[in-house]
């Protein structure tokens, strides 16, 4: 068999993505491997949200050029593609910058793989566009061992692209206009996966409550009336949904929230300012304050949501005064976690024409202080369960032998120390400490059993 080794950069939707492109390369009789080294075909899967992911991108070929040369000069021939954001955005100038590279292939049209890799055979290829012409109607269909070996939690796309232009995103550009899959596709890959031993599907897209897809029954179909259908499929024991943005948080979705018990208590809808000067130069089209009013009708909903967000910080313009509004922000609604990321400007994003930089060193600073805000609630969040009991789903094995680890409802990794649980088990585990990165605890014993069998903290200790 030949090999191929995919590595995906960026968010959910890429390492989706590459999962497919496995798919496809799976029936060209393509097997992945680990490694670059010696593989027939290298496929980066890339991510052109900021700078620094782009330099990534070309610090990666140059290391995959010399691999190619050696392989060469030993006579096997090995081809790059590159796939994803940047090769929407920058297309042949990835060719220009980096000759060793045979195919680019955009994040809409890569169900044409098993095509451009006969005609990069012959000529440098280049395959960008956009509209979507039902890509995943085409898309082979995962295969049952591929699907077990890559777990019990899997991501299924639902939606892709977005229309919100939020002014320093590069998303709308790399990725299309919006796009819903019918539900019929959505549900018949969903029970694929769970009759392969996935119980825990984290439907994606990058603007995922914005769905609106084809219904069985003709109509449009909103995000939460799709999980409805998804909470019915047997096997499927957790249902989680990302990214959201606040404007498309109808009642419906949050309703969801309260009235299925697979819908996870934990939701990521990024807010990136707290300043309203700042998002609406940001064109997010909501406030603060639409946002905060937001989460308490969610609270409503589920009181024990676990909330995460992103966050830009030095957006131009941006003052103290702006900054402290953030920081406000986040130790009023106190979230469970979130990312943060130093404002950098995309070409052909407005935001890129915009004076009034934010200094670096200012930019540092501010950065510094919001992650340690969200550090401390993080914490905060992980202290406050000790002594709780949670379901956790076990998924992998833990770092040491007779350790599993899963993830709490709230999404947290969570190791446990057992003897006897198998992987794919929802079991109760009391939680015992909160280290820096997961939880530990031991399950929860309901008949007494394993009285006296030493704990995770007598181990550690
Ligand atoms: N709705 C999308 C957002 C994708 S980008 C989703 O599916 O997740 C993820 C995050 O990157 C954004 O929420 C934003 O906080 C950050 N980001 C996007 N563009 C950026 C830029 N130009 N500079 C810094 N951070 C950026
Ligand atoms: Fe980017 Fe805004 Fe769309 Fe999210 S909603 S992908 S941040 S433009
Ligand atoms: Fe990056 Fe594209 Fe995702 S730019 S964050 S890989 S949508």
């Amino acid at each position: 068999m030949k090999k191929v080794h995919i590595k995906s950069f960026g968010c959910q939707m890429n390492v989706y993505d590459g999962q497919r492109m496995a798919d496809i390369l799976g029936e060209q009789g393509f097997e992945e491997t680990a490694t670059p080294e010696g593989a027939d075909l290298i496929l980066l899967n890339t991510c052109h949200i900021r700078d620094r992911a782009v330099q990534k991108v070309y610090t990666e070929l140059g290391k995959l050029r010399d691999i190619k040369n050696s392989q060469k000069a030993e006579g096997q021939d090995t081809r790059i593609i590159v796939a994803g954001c940047v090769a929407q955005a920058e297309g042949a100038e990835i060719q220009r910058r980096q000759p060793a590279v045979d195919l680019v292939v955009g994040p809409q049209a890569y169900h044409r793989l098993p095509e451009l890799l006969e005609q990069a055979r012959a000529r440098r290829v280049v395959d960008t566009d956009l509209p979507i012409d039902d890509k995943f109607g085409h898309l082979p269909a995962p295969r049952p061992q591929a699907i077990r070996q890559r777990g019990i939690s899997a991501f299924v796309t639902v939606q892709e692209g977005c229309d919100k232009f939020c002014a320093f995103c590069v998303v709308p550009y790399t990725r299309g206009a919006e796009f819903s899959r019918p539900v019929a596709q959505i549900m018949a890959e969903i029970e694929r996966l769970a009759a392969s031993g996935v119980q825990d599907v984290t439907l994606i897209g990058q603007n995922v409550n914005a769905y609106h897809g084809e219904g069985p029954d003709g109509r449009i179909w909103g995000l939460a009336r799709l999980m409805h259908r998804v909470a019915e499929v047997p096997g499927i024991a957790r249902i989680r949904y990302t990214t959201s943005h606040p404007r498309d948080m109808d009642d419906d979705l949050i309703a969801a929230h309260r009235d299925l018990p697979q819908v996870m208590p934990f939701l990521h809808l990024p807010v990136q300012a707290g300043s309203d000067r700042i998002l609406a130069a940001m064109n997010r089209k909501h406030s603060a304050e639409d946002y905060r009013r937001l989460i308490d009708r969610i609270r409503q909903a589920r009181p024990d949501i676990a909330l995460s967000s992103d966050f830009i910080v030095g957006f131009p313009g941006e003052t103290d005064a702006d900054f402290e509004d953030t920081i406000r922000l986040v130790d009023e609604i106190g979230f469970a976690s979130s990312y943060s990321f130093k404002y950098s400007p995309r070409p052909g994003t407005p935001a890129a024409e915009l004076d009034d930089a934010v200094p670096a060193a200012v930019m540092d600073e501010r950065l510094h202080r919001l992650q340690a805000r969200i550090e401390h609630h993080r914490q905060a969040f992980n202290h406050a369960m000790v002594g709780r009991t949670v379901d956790v789903l076990l998924e992998r094995a833990g770092r040491h032998p007779g350790q599993l680890a899963g993830k709490s409802p709230y999404l947290q990794a969570v190791q446990i120390e057992t003897e006897t649980n198998q992987i794919g088990e929802l079991v109760q585990v009391v939680i015992e400490r909160a280290g820096s990165n997961s939880l530990f605890g031991r399950k929860a014993e309901a008949t007494g059993a394993a009285a006296g069998k030493p704990s995770s903290e007598d181990i550690a200790a």
